[in-house]
């Protein structure tokens, strides 16, 4: 499509590729889950239920994506590995982590009935998600030992720290009495004062969860002669297993060998300074506007399996509109949000520190909670439509440091936002009169604005300028003070609301009326 003089603001795009032949994991992680596990009554310290929740999400998440060879869960995480050649999404480290979460958050939310069907999920799951790059295949030993270590300690910890509380202790006393003890006195503990064998519960407490895609032979019948023919499948397995760093659980498969790399050696020591590397993660510049870019995946898909209306289908744009407002309300740092078709921009004020400004926490949280609620908020929208395919985003971070950067970034996006839809209505106009795509698309082609309106005019009687704002202009999201007037025009009440406009954000004008938005504050305020 045409450029416009506000493209050079792709500039400030950074590319994060993961280099071959590193690894890539993405790990997955609750936020707030303590509250969200609370809300919704999960049993303590584990709710079977919910870790079956994750299983199965996981799982489709491997069907799904076949690039991903293992992953690894427990609690509320999971770590996704990557074969060591995928080129998935380029290998960029944040379209990665967030089209993972966001696969998963909407995963999650769909299939929740399927486990507590008896209860309506009662807050929005917030997920966060970062990428981990191994360079070898020692490290991603070493992570994966890691994460195992930690599936275990936290669990030995939860279960004396909940026994103790049904025994009758306080959370703090129950925590001053775990403090400092090793292991081997919680399992006595857990043994003399609460009689359990620790060793006895439940693997998938214990050790968590694997999942990975193996080759099964399977034996089919002939139809005609009732001969045995065997086929190689490749299914899904979950399992759980004591030690997933070890020699013979990598032996045991031989998918891992092939697409990570063959076993190193036993990672029982490891070294304190992989630790930093699976902690590292980038911060944003201060000072900047960060913008957060999410797009839907595949959304061409989508709206053909969801028979979205074409060219552009008001429910879906109200839904989206609904699903950024909840993220204003939720994420106080975003100031304005701008979407349109299958993509929003958030805009962080300049000075915030969520999250210490790190890429990936800010993204996936975003992302996540955004996909969350669209998935929430389906049947709202479509209360006749079933959901059929799951959505997904992806997202990236950017951040532009002045103030007429950020207005020409989000200039740039309505310009896109009008000649899109320009040219869908001129499209689907066309197509609508018996012209086929290609034919379409070749008169379409090299043509400018105003032959675009003349078309529409002349050939379907249609003024583009009559057409609803909310296509023509996309949707700007932001807090605004809303007054309530009495009939005898005394005002009453006067509050902040996060509010939906499709204005032109292009010219000043709107900024004028709203200057508080992309206020300029010092950086020592
Ligand atoms: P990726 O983002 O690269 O995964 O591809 P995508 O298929 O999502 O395409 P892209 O993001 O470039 O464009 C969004 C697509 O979503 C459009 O091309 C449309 O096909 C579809 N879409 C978005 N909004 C609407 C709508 O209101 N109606 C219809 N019919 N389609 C829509
Ligand atoms: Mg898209």
């Amino acid at each position: 499509m045409a450029n416009s003089k506000y493209e050079y603001v792709k500039s400030f795009e950074i590319e994060d590729e993961v280099m071959y032949p590193n690894l890539i994991v993405v790990r997955i992680y609750g936020h707030n889950f303590e509250r969200f596990s609370e809300i919704n009554e999960f049993e303590k310290p584990n709710d079977e239920r919910a870790l079956n929740l994750m299983n199965c999400c996981a799982t489709s998440v491997l069907e799904k994506y076949p690039d991903i060879t293992l992953a690894y869960g427990f609690s509320d995480e999971y770590s996704f590995i990557f074969k060591k050649e995928t080129k998935f999404y380029q290998r960029r480290a944040s379209k990665i982590l967030s089209l993972i979460v966001s696969f998963f958050v909407s995963l999650c939310v769909s299939k929740w009935k399927d486990f507590f069907p008896e209860k309506d999920m009662r807050s929005t799951p917030l997920f966060k998600s970062r990428v981990i790059s191994c360079p070898s295949i020692d490290v991603l030993q070493a992570y994966l030992a890691w994460r195992q270590r930690e599936c275990h300690s936290k669990n030995q910890y939860n279960t004396c720290f909940w026994m103790l509380i049904k025994s009758g202790k306080s959370e703090k006393e129950a925590q001053d009495i775990l403090k400092d003890t090793q292991k081997q006195e919680k399992n006595e503990m857990l043994f003399q004062q609460f009689g359990i064998n620790y060793k006895k519960l439940p693997s998938i407490y214990r050790q968590g969860s694997c999942v990975l895609k193996t080759e099964v032979d399977e034996t089919v019948k002939t139809h005609n002669d009732g001969a045995l023919v065997k086929r190689l499948l490749k299914k899904v397995i979950i399992f759980h297993s004591e030690n997933i760093a070890s020699r013979s659980f990598w032996s045991d498969y031989s998918c891992l060998c092939k697409e990570l790399g063959s076993f190193e050696q036993n990672m029982n020591n490891m070294k304190r300074e992989y630790l930093k590397l699976f902690e590292f993660e980038n911060k944003l510049l201060p000072f900047t506007w960060i913008v957060i870019r999410i797009d839907g995946s595949h959304f061409h898909r989508f709206s053909e399996v969801q028979e979205f209306e074409k060219p552009n289908d008001e429910q879906a744009l109200k839904l989206m509109n609904s699903c950024a407002v909840a993220v204003l309300e939720e994420f106080n740092d975003i100031v304005f949000a701008y979407g349109v078709s299958d993509e929003y921009s958030f805009v962080l004020k300049r000075n915030s520190q969520l999250y210490q400004r790190r890429a990936s926490e800010i993204v996936s949280s975003i992302v996540g909670y955004f996909t969350s609620t669209y998935v929430m908020k389906w049947t709202k929208f479509f209360p006749k439509k079933e959901l059929k395919y799951l959505p997904s985003f992806d997202g990236r971070a950017v951040c532009y440091p002045s103030y007429d950067i950020i207005r020409d970034y989000l200039a740039w996006r309505q310009v896109d936002c009008h000649i899109n839809n320009q040219y869908n209505t001129c499209f689907w106009m066309l197509v609508k009169s018996g012209k086929s795509t290609r034919e379409a698309q070749s008169f379409l082609k090299g043509t400018q604005t105003l032959e675009k309106n003349q078309l529409l005019s002349q050939s379907f009687g249609i003024e583009y300028i009559m057409l609803p704002a909310i296509f023509r202009n996309g949707s700007s999201v932001f807090w605004d003070k809303v007054t309530t007037v009495t009939e005898n025009g005394v005002v009453v009440k006067s509050h902040k609301k996060v509010v939906v406009e499709h204005s032109n954000i292009i010219e000043d004008h709107f900024w004028e009326a709203h200057p508080l938005i992309l206020e300029e504050t010092s950086p020592r305020s």
